[in-house]
């Protein structure tokens, strides 16, 4: 391995991915606005307690994957593997409790946990995050969920699919948690699962290993301890969302690998990615706030990882950056007159380049071939001298002239473009 790399699991980003997640933080930044979100931002490092103490010691963020140090003063510190425990730690740091609620923030940045890299599970991740505080209704879960499908769906990502569970309470889960002590007390778990057993049975249910995956089949199930308060809103949740027209499925088996849940729990899925199908998950945290010695404050949230979603969004759109017009202009003239066009086509939005004027035709198809250019416009001294250039659509080969002094035909012809692209959606 090279010296001059990244570490493993940490990797650069750059075009065209970067075109991708800079539509994905401004789809966001719009979207969660209108929502009632504001950016908050929070540190990278924190107290290593912050996050033992919310993530839970039996977790595995906890137990294995954290980037841990002591600094030179003694203490420990932790580079977040997550957003929801800093936020709730700046939360009731800074009393914001005592804003007008509900309180809503959303964040964006890098996120490091010490997992074994695979695809779509990185050391280093982006996550875009939002969290909800002071609002215990299922309608705010149900607002979330919409938010998030609308979310997805400016952004245009196909084949979705939305699960939906609710984990209980301080109430309902010690029954639940001694039913399946007692499912599985006989089972040969792997090892992970046997501590799991002792410290938090619940983790079982997340457990990737065959093993464990084919013994809990059968298992209990969560939602059906769930306490009165729990149930209706659980219910009120889903009746909502059917309400709205939102497709969900229940799938008992979202527990989450984080210990502050109560109540719902989501995940949203691909089946395009491989094993790493969760591209959002989140849930509702009611005792989060609390156990940083704030008030009791109901919470909800949920994460997007930026790296899965880009390359979903990059299955289904391979050039999201390619340029409408690449002027291929043969000689000095033609590659004035041509800047001038896409100078002032540009200011209309319409992405346009102007290659060099000593590159040969030849070369120029290969360009735009290669840009995914959705015309190229030909510019010679014969053009010129008629005042017309040739337009070639790139995806069936068809032409035609173009009046160079008119920059509203090649605005009409993106325009055409356009309409057909929306008739063949
Ligand atoms: P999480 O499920 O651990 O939840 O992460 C949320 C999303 O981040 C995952 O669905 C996935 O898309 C992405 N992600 C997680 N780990 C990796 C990784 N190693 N590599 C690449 N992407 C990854 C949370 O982090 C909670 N804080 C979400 C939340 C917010 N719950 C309430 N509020």
């Amino acid at each position: 391995m090279n010296a001059y790399s990244t570490l493993k699991g940490v990797h650069d980003i750059f075009p065209p991915d970067v075109f991708i997640w800079n539509k994905i933080e401004r789809t966001a930044k719009d979207l969660f606005y209108i929502f009632g979100y504001d950016e908050i931002k929070i540190p990278i490092i924190e107290s290593t307690e912050i996050f033992t103490r919310s993530i839970g010691q039996s977790t595995d963020i906890v137990g294995k994957e954290m980037y841990t140090f002591t600094d030179k003063g003694g203490r420990g510190i932790t580079l977040r593997p997550e957003g929801t425990a800093s936020v709730a730690r700046c939360y009731v740091e800074n009393a914001l409790y005592r804003c007008t609620p509900p309180q809503k923030y959303y964040y964006i940045g890098p996120m490091f946990r010490y997992e074994r890299p695979q695809k779509g599970r990185l050391r280093q991740f982006y996550q875009i995050g939002a969290e909800c505080f002071a609002s215990s209704t299922p309608e705010t879960d149900a607002e979330m969920l919409f938010m998030i499908n609308e979310f997805f769906n400016k952004l245009q990502v196909p084949e979705l699919r939305l699960e939906i569970n609710s984990i209980g309470c301080k109430v309902c889960r010690p029954e639940y948690n001694a039913a399946l002590t007692m499912f599985f007390s006989q089972a040969s778990l792997c090892g992970d699962c046997k501590t799991r057993l002792v410290k938090n049975p619940l983790r079982i249910l997340d457990c990737k290993v065959d093993r464990c995956v084919e013994l809990r089949k059968g298992a209990p199930v969560i939602t059906d301890f769930l306490c009165e308060p729990c149930k209706t809103h659980h219910e009120g949740l889903r009746e909502l969302l059917k309400g709205r027209g939102i497709a969900f499925h229940d799938n008992p088996l979202i527990v989450r690998g984080l210990d502050y849940y109560t109540r719902t729990t989501f995940e949203v899925t691909t089946e395009h990615l491989g094993a790493q199908k969760a591209v959002a998950a989140g849930g509702r945290y009611d005792n989060l706030v609390e156990e940083f010695g704030g008030p009791a404050t109901p919470a909800i949230g949920f994460a997007i990882g930026m790296e899965r979603l880009a390359e979903l969004m990059r299955l289904f759109d391979p050039y999201p950056n390619s340029p409408f017009f690449y002027f291929a202009a043969l000689g000095e003239q033609a590659s004035a007159i041509a800047l001038s066009l896409a100078i002032r086509l540009m200011d209309k939005n319409i992405s346009s380049i102007c290659a060099d004027w000593q590159i040969p035709l030849k070369g120029h198809m290969k360009r735009a071939n290669k840009l995914n250019a959705k015309y190229v416009i030909m510019l010679g001294a014969d053009e010129i001298q008629k005042g017309k250039a040739t337009w070639k659509q790139m995806s069936n080969a068809a032409q035609g002239e173009i009046d160079v002094n008119n920059v509203g035909e090649f605005i009409a012809l993106s325009e055409q473009w356009l309409t057909r692209q929306g008739s063949n959606d």
